[in-house]
């Protein structure tokens, strides 16, 4: 079977409730793996895709549809792949492109989709159209980039660099002119004011998508056709009426291809309002990233609010929402939420629960708490090592990987918190994950029905989902007590490992998937 001729979503088709003219990424629970930190099969102490390849069935019996592919690019990894030198080519660190053609033919075969990481906002300063850039001001890729004239003791403007804590701007000796790089130096911006720059981006979408991707999660989305103010007053980076239109272009781009294939947006910016503004007039992103319950403390309030948020600023302009809880860039939930078991069980029946497309990211299926990584062994630039420790997947001293000795340190408890231990618990994350998402997709309710709150005690949120003659209840216990949620139900699923049935009450800190009677 090619990956051409591959009808996806088989298990999704083959429910009588699914509307065939529902797009499949609305159904579906995305599962995000960031393939350095997955499983490494060489015993280079670093993930790579035969790794994923490998952990295929794992994938397909946790029950997600799709799969998003942190970069694997090739790259000298100053940014741990997020600085690409060559958009078309697998870093030898991972594997290689046939490699990866191979993980994106069997992930079809297991029924998953896989969408890949774009990065356009920027490539590395290893990449031969930098290397050019460079090499003189008259060279062919000069006005690929953001040069600008200036003084050498004052950068063009105030903006700086996400990681650094220093200017957004290099000043390059050889051609005595600044670069932008809104991240590190060694990542200068690309400029997507230059036609050229345009095209040799699509094309790089076009060879993924002829490889047989199912779409694109996309880097940096919101900044990438900026205006540059110089001058001490200018204000923040800000998106463009441009940026939009690129977004647009992205979009008629991945629709021209058979299959339906997904864009999703990277909108680092925390006002609902505005990530709406990115499904345009729903001829830009299909999805887009909303950040701010990531963000969220494990307080009903704070819930409320965010769900609110959601229902009043997507819903009306038909924007399907996106929810996250934990990535490869911020602390896990998990330990956001004080390495509370309970509080990050419920959370799943949260994130899995709300009306939206759900990603996870590896390892939280696991219940992972961040890694504490001493300083000595700290690697990246922007702080974010804790969430990214390997994944362990067994006992002993490799945890199934091919060393003992990964990139940074296993997370906490790795001896006895792992997939094989949790495959043997029947009360284990692993377990509930599985049970979450195996009823969801039983359920048109859960998977795309319509939300409605539902009255709820203080600390409490409640809420109702119906599709199709369907209906489910979401209840969770946000306080420390135990409380009552009256009513004739029957238990779906319970966060609590205790709740063997429905008795009418919810202990602290938990929550449960209703089926009224
Ligand atoms: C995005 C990525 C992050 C990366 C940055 C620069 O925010 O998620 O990991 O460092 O872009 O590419």
């Amino acid at each position: 079977m090619t990956s051409a001729q591959w009808t996806p979503g088989e298990a999704a088709a083959k429910d009588p409730h699914d509307r065939p003219e529902r797009p499949w990424w609305q159904g579906a629970v995305f599962y995000q793996i960031y393939p350095r930190s997955f499983l490494d099969t060489d015993g280079d102490g670093v993930g790579d895709l035969d790794g994923v390849r490998r952990r295929l069935p794992y994938l397909a019996q946790l029950g997600v549809d799709a799969i998003w592919l942190s970069p694997f690019y090739r790259s000298p990894m100053a940014d741990f792949g997020y600085d690409v030198a060559d958009h078309c080519d697998v870093d030898p660190l991972f594997g290689d492109v046939d490699i990866a053609r191979e993980l994106v033919r069997e992930a079809h075969e297991h029924g998953l989709r896989v969408v890949v990481d774009y990065v356009p906002n920027h490539t590395s300063d290893e990449h031969a159209w930098f290397v050019d850039a460079r090499s003189s001001r008259t060279a062919a890729h000069r006005d690929w980039y953001v040069w600008v004239d200036g003084d050498p003791a004052t950068p063009p403007n105030p903006w700086m660099s996400a990681f650094t804590g220093g200017p957004a701007w290099t000043w390059d000796a050889g051609t005595e002119q600044w670069y932008l790089h809104l991240f590190l130096p060694e990542q200068p911006d690309l400029d997507w004011h230059n036609r050229d720059v345009v095209d040799a981006m699509h094309d790089v979408m076009r060879f993924w998508l002829d490889l047989g991707v199912d779409g694109f999660r996309i880097d940096v989305a919101f900044l990438i056709g900026k205006d540059v103010p110089l001058g001490p007053a200018a204000s923040k980076p800000e998106p463009s009426a441009y940026t939009h239109e690129l977004m647009r272009g992205f979009r008629k781009l991945v629709d021209s291809y058979p299959r339906e294939r997904v864009t999703v947006g990277e909108i680092y910016i925390m006002s609902t309002r505005a990530v709406a503004s990115f499904y345009g007039d729903n001829d830009e992103l299909h999805l887009n990233f909303n950040f701010p319950p990531l963000y969220a403390p494990f307080e009903a309030a704070a819930w409320r609010q965010r769900i609110d948020e959601v229902v009043d600023d997507l819903d009306p302009v038909g924007a399907w929402p996106v929810w996250v809880l934990s990535n490869h860039d911020n602390p896990r939930h998990r330990t956001r939420y004080g390495g509370s078991e309970d509080k990050a069980r419920a959370a799943a029946l949260v994130l899995l629960g709300v009306r939206g497309t759900p990603f996870l990211y590896q390892g939280e299926e696991l219940g992972l708490c961040d890694a504490v990584v001493p300083p000595a062994l700290r690697v990246d630039p922007g702080g974010r090592d804790g969430c990214r420790a390997p994944l362990p997947w067994e006992a002993g001293a490799a945890h199934g990987w091919a060393t003992d000795d990964p990139w940074l340190p296993w997370p906490p408890d790795a001896d006895h918190v792992h997939a094989a231990a949790q495959e043997a618990d029947a009360a284990s994350f692993l377990h509930l994950y599985r049970a979450a998402i195996a009823a969801r997709r039983r359920s048109p309710a859960l998977r795309h029905g319509a939300f409605r709150w539902l009255e709820s005690p203080p600390g409490v949120l409640a809420w109702e989902r119906a599709a199709d003659g369907d209906r489910a209840v979401v209840v969770v216990n946000m306080t420390q007590a135990e409380v009552r949620f009256p009513g004739s139900y029957e238990l779906i699923v319970a966060s609590a490992a205790s709740q063997g049935g429905w008795q009418g009450a919810l202990g602290p800190w938990s929550a449960a998937w209703l089926a009224p009677r």
